[in-house]
């Protein structure tokens, strides 16, 4: 493994660095919420995030490596949009909103939501936003469109000419559960109208190294906990190449990746057949 050892103990940090940054807002919110604490677990757990996000959210957006790929992916959004965890809004302003009619945001953070609205707002998107309390995986996703009213709630089969242009997914899917992930993509094709377009952002386990796999592993004992249930082992490349029903599918990883990072980021673009 020729990776110098500084460069490799610089990558470990960052999630390191991450986690303290939870770890700080941890006694910040019990101050501010221990009702909900008490009470109510995982509201407490969504409140927390919504500290973290709202100062760590900004500044990951504002990565120039990254904003390069998201911009690609949104612009490419159009006509109906589904957005599966926009957080709080801090990649909004890569929609083309002319070409956007409207942007359904299935955000299962409800604290995050009116921060959600603001964004949509401030650039361009403010009637043609609404939010949707739900999370991606289809027990939380399918009821949530049939209430919204844009998936018939009489029928059990989804409407076979698709609901959405584009789906979207920037840095959410890690928070899905994973053991749904398979059935979370084929729902999101199920809703894509023919032609339509998965767009994703993602970060993705790879095994090039052994030490760093080693080191997510290990991580990935209480990385959720701290991080809104994000998980470091990511498989949506995989699950996306291993399904049919995609005409194109384009998965690259982003940036100068080189096996020993801990975060292996992926832009999609795949069209329905
Ligand atoms: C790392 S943040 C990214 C937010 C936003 N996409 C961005 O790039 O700024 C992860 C987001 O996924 C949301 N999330 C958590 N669990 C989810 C789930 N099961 N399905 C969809 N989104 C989820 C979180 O509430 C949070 O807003
Ligand atoms: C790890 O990343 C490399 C470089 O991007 C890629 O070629 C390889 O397929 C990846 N391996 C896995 C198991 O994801």
């Amino acid at each position: 493994m020729g990776v110098p050892l500084l460069v490799r103990l610089q990558s470990y940090l960052g999630p390191l660095l991450l986690l303290s940054i939870s770890i700080i807002y941890l006694p910040i919110t019990l101050l501010f919420h221990p009702f909900l604490f008490l009470f109510s677990p995982s509201s407490f757990r969504s409140k927390w995030f919504e500290n973290f996000w709202r100062i760590v959210g900004p500044q990951m957006a504002a990565s120039e490596l990254q904003a390069e790929h998201i911009e690609e992916l949104l612009s490419r959004a159009h006509g109906q949009v589904l957005e599966l965890g926009p957080g709080g809004g801090d990649q909004i302003y890569h929609y083309k909103a002319g070409q956007v009619e409207t942007l359904y945001g299935a955000e299962p953070n409800a604290f995050l939501h009116s921060r959600l609205a603001e964004m949509a707002a401030k650039h361009g998107l403010g009637d043609k936003f609404v939010a949707i309390d739900a999370a991606a995986q289809p027990g939380s996703l399918l009821p949530a469109l049939k209430e919204a009213r844009l998936v018939s709630s009489k029928t059990a089969s989804l409407p076979e000419e698709g609901v959405f242009d584009s789906v979207v997914a920037i840095k959410s899917l890690c928070s899905a559960p994973q053991g749904q992930l398979a059935s979370t993509v084929a729902v999101v094709q199920a809703l894509l109208k023919p032609g339509g377009e998965f767009l994703f952002f993602e970060h993705v386990e790879n095994s090039t190294d052994a030490v760093t796999m080693y080191y997510a592993w290990l991580l990935d004992w209480i990385w959720p906990l701290f991080m809104g249930g994000c998980r470091l082992n990511g498989k949506i490349d995989r699950v996306v190449l291993g399904m049919g029903g995609w005409d194109e599918r384009r998965v690259t990883t982003v940036g100068d990746f080189q096996g020993h990072e801990v975060f292996r980021y992926v832009k999609g673009i795949c069209r329905k057949a």
